[in-house]
């Protein structure tokens, strides 16, 4: 469904930040993204929500390859992928309850359903009280928690997500994993990227291991037995 292959990625004139990137996600998949900072984590994420162009290689999204994509043809392939930035991109003139609302105005939803969508979503993440509050004054725990319900709420075919539990103490952290894990067994496929070494292991998906410019795939149950060698 989504596969790149010798993939590369330079900024301007600079150095190629990734290369020779290749990996595929199965359709109703859940990987982690990890690497030291500056691996290109959030570059990588780009790649896939289409917001950058590869220097190279090709990338296949939904099957389809995006090489040479006109702008309106790349708008269809962009409306399946919710996509959770690092720094959030809320926009702050708007109420948490607006930002979520977006995706489903765009999408022509009633504004009956829209309420009662948002609503119980904004509930769930623990922001009921902050419905009609502006983001710009609001924590960067529950800015982040905005940003994950605007991305969550159309139930979108691939959900990219950037540190998405950065911000969040462990107890609300772990309830937004329980939330991408319901959405993932709806058919969603997932990819975090994440420093966080404990949810990873928590939840014991694939990693997927960016380092140098190049990928690698580490199976849970490697890294448990790896880890299991390590206390005998
Ligand atoms: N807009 C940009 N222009 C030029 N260089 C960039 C740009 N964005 C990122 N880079 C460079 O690309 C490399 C990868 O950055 P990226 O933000 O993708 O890393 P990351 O793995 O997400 O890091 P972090 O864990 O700190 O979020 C870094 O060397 C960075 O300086
Ligand atoms: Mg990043």
């Amino acid at each position: 469904m989504i596969r790149f292959e010798h993939v590369g990625l330079r900024y301007g004139i600079g150095p190629e930040v990734l290369s020779d990137i290749d990996f595929a996600l199965e359709p109703g998949s859940f990987h982690f993204l990890t690497g030291p900072s500056g691996a290109g984590k959030t570059s990588l994420l780009s790649l896939m929500y289409l917001g950058l162009m590869p220097t190279r290689g090709l990338v296949t999204m939904f099957g389809q390859n995006i090489n040479g994509l006109k702008r309106a043809q790349l708008a269809p392939i962009r409306q399946r992928i919710g996509v959770v930035f690092q720094d959030f991109r809320l926009l702050n003139h708007m109420s948490a309850f607006d930002n979520v609302a977006l995706p489903l105005r765009i999408q022509g939803k009633s504004e009956k359903e829209i309420k009662n969508n948002v609503h119980e979503l904004l509930e769930w993440v623990g922001l009921g009280e902050h419905m009609h509050v502006l983001p710009s004054t609001m924590s960067g725990g529950q800015q982040q928690r905005i940003a994950i319900a605007r991305a969550v709420i159309t139930r979108p075919r691939l959900l990219l997500a950037d540190e998405p539990t950065g911000n969040l103490d462990d107890e609300i952290g772990f309830r937004l994993m329980t939330l991408f894990d319901q959405l993932n067994r709806m058919g969603t496929t997932i990819l975090i990227a994440t420093h966080d070494q404990n949810m990873i292991e928590r939840f014991g998906h694939t990693k997927l291991i960016l380092d140098d410019g190049k990928i690698y795939a580490e199976d849970p149950k490697h890294w448990l037995a790896k880890k299991i060698e390590g206390v005998f």
